[in-house]
């Protein structure tokens, strides 16, 4: 039997990521829309229901775990997920998606339980745009944060922006000149549509080929694509140490290099981030006994995943806003 989780694609998945709560103490408006509260009693999977996720999938060949959220710093157990992480026999990454907001102070610790990757979100470099789309007046600390982490021995720290017509998609020249001399990857992610946000989508969504073309003018040269590098074409330049990437979910060839899948806080499979309905796996979280049989949910889910996702073929988007799944 494989040890590996293989869709009939013969795509490989060593990568998943793990959603530990809804919650978030930013409210970027791509995001989470106005109005929107998270659900008022969510029943986040606890720490021995992560743990028994985990080993599950290293079990199947899950080399890499990316915590997400919400904003996952926001969970008290934070640090006690990734040493969960680091003890899980075959994990030998661990990375998190994050505002940034609690990095400076916390850097040094989350690097010495284990945590490898960061990737933070920093739509803007203009403090009051910055609060424009975050709804918060924190860009200085998200900006230390990073600092903060490149010290603490993070490599590569990568930085999101979500390119957004109207509120930040002429501030390229300013990104391009701050990452300069910084070892950080820059990726400019395409507006993805949320079932809860048409209106928004239509009026800030701007492709990502547009940014392709001004890059290319200016001397970026597209690195080559390995199979298991996920879904950004990635730029580098002579002159800049830091490097653009660009993720465009609406690109043709989008999925074919997908290496990743994705649990929700409340414990669902998600085998796609477009997918509506999620396959439950919290019944099977409750005893190590039951190990062998989330094993072959997770074997046989993988067989139902689709080559793509269904844009292309009329789907809209999301159906719930991207903190529900981790995006
Ligand atoms: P690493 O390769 O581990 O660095 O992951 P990443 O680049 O996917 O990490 P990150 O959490 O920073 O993802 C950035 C954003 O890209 C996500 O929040 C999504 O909006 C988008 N994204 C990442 N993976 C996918 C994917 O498989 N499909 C789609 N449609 N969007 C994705
Ligand atoms: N479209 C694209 N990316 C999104 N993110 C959240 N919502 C959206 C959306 N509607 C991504 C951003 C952010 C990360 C936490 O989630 O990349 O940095
Ligand atoms: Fe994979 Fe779905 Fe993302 Fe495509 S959209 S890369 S299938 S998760």
């Amino acid at each position: 039997m494989s040890h590996t989780l293989e869709d009939g694609f013969g795509r490989r998945f060593h990568y998943l990521r793990l959603s530990i709560t809804d919650v978030c103490n930013f409210r970027c408006s791509y995001c989470l829309p106005d109005g929107y509260r998270p659900d008022g009693k969510p029943k986040f999977l606890n720490l021995d229901e992560l743990t028994r996720v985990m080993q599950a999938f290293a079990s199947l060949g899950t080399e890499k775990i990316r915590i997400t959220g919400g904003e996952p710093t926001m969970r008290k157990d934070f640090v006690e997920v990734v040493r969960r992480a680091a003890d899980t026999p075959g994990i030998k990454t661990i990375a998190t998606t994050t505002n940034g907001y609690r990095l400076e102070k916390n850097a040094k610790a989350w690097y010495e339980a284990g945590l490898r990757q960061i990737n933070v979100s920093v739509d803007s470099l203009d403090p009051r745009n910055f609060y424009q789309i975050t709804g918060e007046n924190k860009l200085e600390e998200v900006m230390r944060g990073i600092y903060a982490a490149l010290d603490a021995g993070f490599e590569r720290v990568k930085i999101n922006a979500v390119l957004l017509k109207g509120l930040n998609d002429h501030q390229l020249p300013q990104f391009l000149q701050w990452i300069k001399p910084l070892p950080v990857d820059l990726r400019f992610i395409e507006l993805m549509e949320t079932g809860l946000g048409k209106d928004y989508f239509d009026k800030h969504h701007v492709s990502g080929a547009h940014y392709q073309a001004l890059l290319q003018a200016q001397g970026w040269q597209l690195q080559p694509r390995h199979r298991s590098d996920g879904p950004a074409l990635n730029y580098a330049h002579p002159d800049s140490k830091g490097r653009v990437g660009l993720i465009m979910p609406y690109s043709k060839d989008f999925c074919a290099t997908c290496n990743r899948l994705r649990v929700s806080a409340k414990g669902q499979l998600h085998l796609c981030l477009f997918t509506e309905h999620g396959i439950d796996l919290r019944d099977l979280l409750q005893d190590d006994l039951q190990m062998p049989q989330l094993q072959q949910r997770l074997r046989n889910a993988l067989q139902t995943k689709k080559a793509t996702h269904e844009l292309h073929s009329g789907l809209t988007g999301v159906r719930q806003h991207l903190a529900s799944i981790g995006g």
